[in-house]
This record gives structure tokens, sequence and C-alpha cells, in this order.
């Protein structure tokens, strides 16, 4: 049973909105277009960290301030694998309608398959159906807390195996030579990281196993690896950890990669949506 925990209020001026008890909060009354001084960026980085994501609406701003404003959290990647802005390349292009249909409602965690992977991703609505396309958020700490003791007991020490071999796929679809894919995967191999990471901030324990990147579980036979990995990855849909975003052009969602996952719906196909993610690199997970 999830304990109901005290729900953080406003401060610095802006008002809170909470999406549910677990996880999810809007930021009311704040202008990323202004200057955000180091005391504010301090508590919004609280706040992400105790929220797990946040969000902003009504953010008219430019790519370069949608750059900045993530740089002030860490450094940023530039995505190996996904359509890049050409003048910006840590801006990755998610642009999906009839002839590019929505294959991000996997549950995850974004690049889990680098040796860091990342801190937080920095998300904006650009273009976005009136219905659907929302996305799903689900506290990973909070699926740790509920399992049972034994499967805590079981996990805690077990490492698993990360790659991007979806990707790979996506690139032969695309046409990419043999050698151009090889040369990929030689560049960004699968990572270990362990099963149960701790925050770095918070020192709370959350499952560290996604749908989309987790391939096996190190040590473990391939039929008991898959039995525990497909328990594990089920966490995520229980909807008591989750909550839902619906999203408006402009909207911006930022998220804790450490300690939440989440699912971009796909609903609205053929009607296109169009974002754009910043992603900040994260520390090696322990
Ligand atoms: C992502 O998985 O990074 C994108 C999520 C979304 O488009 O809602």
């Amino acid at each position: 049973m999830l304990k109901f925990q005290a729900l953080p209020e406003g401060k610095h001026g802006f008002e809170l909105l909470h999406l549910s008890p677990v996880i999810g909060t809007e930021v009311l009354g704040i202008d990323l277009a202004e200057p955000t001084s180091d005391k504010v960026i301090r508590w919004l980085r609280e706040l992400l960290v105790k929220r797990k994501v946040i969000f902003f609406r009504d953010q008219d701003i430019s790519k370069q301030q949608h750059v900045d404003f993530a740089r002030r959290f860490g450094d940023l990647e530039v995505h190996p694998f996904t359509v890049n802005n050409e003048d910006y390349p840590e801006v990755i292009h998610l642009d999906n309608d009839r002839e590019h249909p929505p294959f991000i409602n996997i549950w995850h965690s974004d690049v889990t398959w680098r040796r860091n992977p990342s801190l937080g991703s920095v998300l904006r609505a650009v273009d976005v159906p009136a219905v659907g396309g929302d996305t799903l958020f689900a506290n990973m700490e909070a699926a740790y807390d509920a399992l049972d003791e034994p499967t805590r007991r079981q996990i805690d020490k077990l490492v698993a195996v990360h790659d991007n071999e979806g990707f790979l796929l996506g690139m032969k679809a695309n046409g990419a030579s043999d050698d151009a894919i090889e040369e990929k995967r030689k560049q960004f191999p699968p990572s270990t990281h362990p099963v149960v990471r701790t925050h770095p901030e918070s020192g709370k324990k959350s499952l560290y196993v996604n749908a989309a990147f987790t391939r096996n579980i190190k040590d473990m036979s391939d039929r008991d690896s898959q039995g525990l990995l497909r328990k594990l990855f089920q966490t995520a849909s229980n909807p008591d950890i989750q909550c839902r975003f619906r999203w408006r052009k402009n909207s911006f969602a930022f998220w804790d990669n450490r300690g939440a996952q989440h699912y971009a719906t796909a609903d609205y196909w053929p009607l296109t949506r169009k974002m754009e993610r910043v992603t900040i690199v994260g520390d090696r997970p322990h």
C-alpha cells in the first residue's frame, strides 16, 4: 500500500498544481523567457527530485532559451540516433504524422543504454492534436516501494544489460548499410546498470529497468531473466504511481529520468504531433 506523502507548496511567487499524490506538479506563474535566478533553479531542482516531473504551460520561448534552461541543470547530450536540429543539435525533433506513426508508447527512461544515462529531459509541445497524445509518467521509487519484501531482496544486488538495438533496427529499416549499423553498435555498446539504483540527490532507491532498453539480467538464465524483467516492467503500468499530462502548444514537461519512467500515448495517429526534447546528461547509476 502506498503511503500518502505531504505535497510541497509553492515558493518564490509560484503556485503548484499537483497532478497526483505521488508524481507530477505544474508550476504556475513561471516565465522561462525571463532570466531565472540560481535560487529558483535550485528550488526547481528540488521540486523535480521530489515530484519526478514538473510542467510549465504557455512558454513561447526560442530553441536557444529551451537549451539554455536545460543547461542550468547539467551538460546536454547530442542523441546519436534521432533527428536533431541543424542549428541546435541538442534539440531532438520527435515528429509524428500519417507517414510517421508514433512508436514511443512503451514505458522507459531515456537513453539507459548509455554508460552515463540521462539526469532529465525537457520536452516541449510544438504542435499537438486537440485530443490525444498525452504522456504518462510513473514514479519508479514508488514502484520499488510497492514490491514485496522477497522481491526487493532478490533484486537489490542484481545488474541488468541495456542496449539500443531498437534504434539499430530503425537504422536498418531506413536503409542504413550493415557497416554503418556495426559502426554505431561499436560506438554505443550495451551498458550495465544496477536493477535498483539509488538517487544521487535524494538517496532513495528506484527500479531502474525499462521495457524499451533493458535486455537481460546478468548472471541469470535467459528464462529467469525474462520472467523477472516482465514482472518488473509491469510495475510502471500501476495507475496508483502515475500521472497523465495533457499537452497544449508550448507546454513543457521536465522529468527526472533517474526516478521516473514515461510513456507517450499513440492514440492520435494519423494526426500530427510534434515535440522537441533536450536531454541532460546524468551520472553513472549506482
Ligand atoms: C520521449 O519519450 O522522450 C517523448 C515523450 C513524448 O513524446 O511524450
